[in-house]
């Protein structure tokens, strides 16, 4: 079976290692693996200030904390996001000002930018969707201007680049995932990397504050790729995986990427920590093969680019060049019914975004979207479908896919 999703990223090695190291509890809060991390993230990205924690989102809400922000105080994200990004905003208690995004690239739009900032605005977050820069020339120009600290999401993009350097080095700070589904995983995790000097001091004052996860999330971090392991094969057969998965988080043997508490914008009590010892030697593996994994997605999405017809709606050629292609996305009709009938057919597409503010069951309300005042986000989101470009997907699967797909579009449009 094909997956776009479920531990895309692990491999023999990552599964001998997360095996190997839950079974030497010993070994989970050791310090030797995160200097070693850091200074290979560090020296691989040109950066010089990153800090670890059990995600993207509590490096985020860290940063935030360190500038002392106001209730009235303005921090513009792009819609057609996840919640995990939104939420750290209302943590510090300031105020989200969502700004709808371009159609070509998935990112922020210049022309709505624009539009939205006032006097109340202080951060600019700009997210680089799917691993594609965003125009940041433009947007770097205009926070500028307004006199913005630029915070970049590189959730999505660790290894892109712009005009040549890495995305991550051109704001006063950025954020980097080590999610589940992420460009590496170490099933959860983050890194924060700060370029701002004036923000260094409280960050790591606050940083330090900080606790490490308890041992058992460390251990349901280690536990995920093994159950995966055991759930791909059988995911289809019978639905035995989907039960095996159903089950393991029911007894919580593994954890969710998102609480339910999250999604009606709450901050679970029990989040915020720094990355256990051990997840930065998972984290490590994985940089090790970040240039393979990155250059297989887009040897890819090529494929899919030369094999799918117009009719699907493939990216705008011009990303070709610049992205990662974290999720290689195409816009389609009826992204759910062919979600359905590919995964009858052994093939797990993917569905993000599938929600102006992913994942779909967010609470728009209590996230303070207004409905209608995103309207490219919201089109785009209804429309969203992404094909499997995982190192574990071959490129003659990926052909498949294309012809598969454009049959199945040919056939409900005859
Ligand atoms: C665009 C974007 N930004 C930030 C995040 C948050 O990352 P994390 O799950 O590591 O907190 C996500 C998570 O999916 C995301 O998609």
């Amino acid at each position: 079976m094909i997956f776009t999703s479920l531990s895309p990223n692990t491999q023999k090695n990552d599964l001998f290692l997360a095996i190997k190291s839950i079974l030497q509890p010993w070994k989970w809060n050791s310090s030797k693996y995160q200097k070693k991390f850091v200074n290979n993230f560090n020296q691989k990205l040109q950066l010089k200030n990153s800090f670890t924690f059990d995600s993207a989102r509590s490096g985020l809400y860290i940063v935030l904390k360190s500038l002392n922000l106001s209730k009235n105080d303005e921090i513009i994200l792009q819609a057609y996001t996840c919640v995990a990004l939104v939420n750290p905003i209302l943590w510090v208690g300031a105020q989200p000002k969502y700004v709808d995004c371009d159609e070509d690239d998935f990112n922020i739009s210049i022309k709505d930018l624009q539009k939205k900032i006032n006097p109340n605005s202080k951060v600019l977050i700009i997210q680089h969707t799917f691993g594609q820069p965003a125009k940041l020339t433009k947007i770097l120009n205009i926070a500028k201007k307004n006199n913005l600290i630029v915070i970049e999401d590189c959730a999505h993009s660790l290894g892109t680049k712009y005009k040549n350097k890495y995305t991550g080095s051109f704001g006063d700070a950025a954020i980097f995932s080590l999610g589940r589904d992420k460009v590496i995983s170490s099933t959860s995790g983050g890194v924060l990397t700060i370029n701002n000097q004036r923000l260094l001091k409280k960050v790591k004052e606050l940083y330090k504050e900080l606790p490490s996860p308890p041992n058992f999330w460390t251990f349901q971090q280690l536990a995920h790729p093994i159950i995966l392991a055991i759930v791909k094969p059988t995911y289809n057969f019978l639905k035995i995986g989907r039960i095996i998965i159903r089950s393991a988080l029911l007894i919580k043997l593994i954890s969710k990427p998102i609480q339910e508490s999250e999604k009606f914008g709450k901050k679970p009590t029990n989040q915020t920590y720094k990355l256990s010892g051990i997840l930065h030697k998972v984290a490590n593996l994985q940089l090790q093969k970040l240039d393979q994994y990155n250059n297989h997605r887009i040897k890819l999405a090529k494929i899919y680019h030369t094999n799918l017809s117009k009719k699907v709606s493939p990216p705008s050629p011009s990303i070709l060049s610049e992205s990662i292609f974290l999720r290689y996305t195409v816009l389609v009709p009826n992204p759910r019914t062919i979600y359905n009938h590919f995964l009858d057919h052994n093939i797990q597409l993917g569905t993000w975004f599938d929600n102006v503010i992913m994942p779909k069951d967010t609470d728009l309300k209590s996230v303070k979207y207004e409905l209608n005042s995103c309207p490219n986000a919201q089109k785009l989101a209804i429309q969203s479908l992404n094909l499997p470009n995982g190192i574990n997907v071959s490129t003659k699967e990926a052909k498949t896919i294309s012809k598969k797909l454009n049959s199945f579009i040919d056939n409900q449009f005859k």
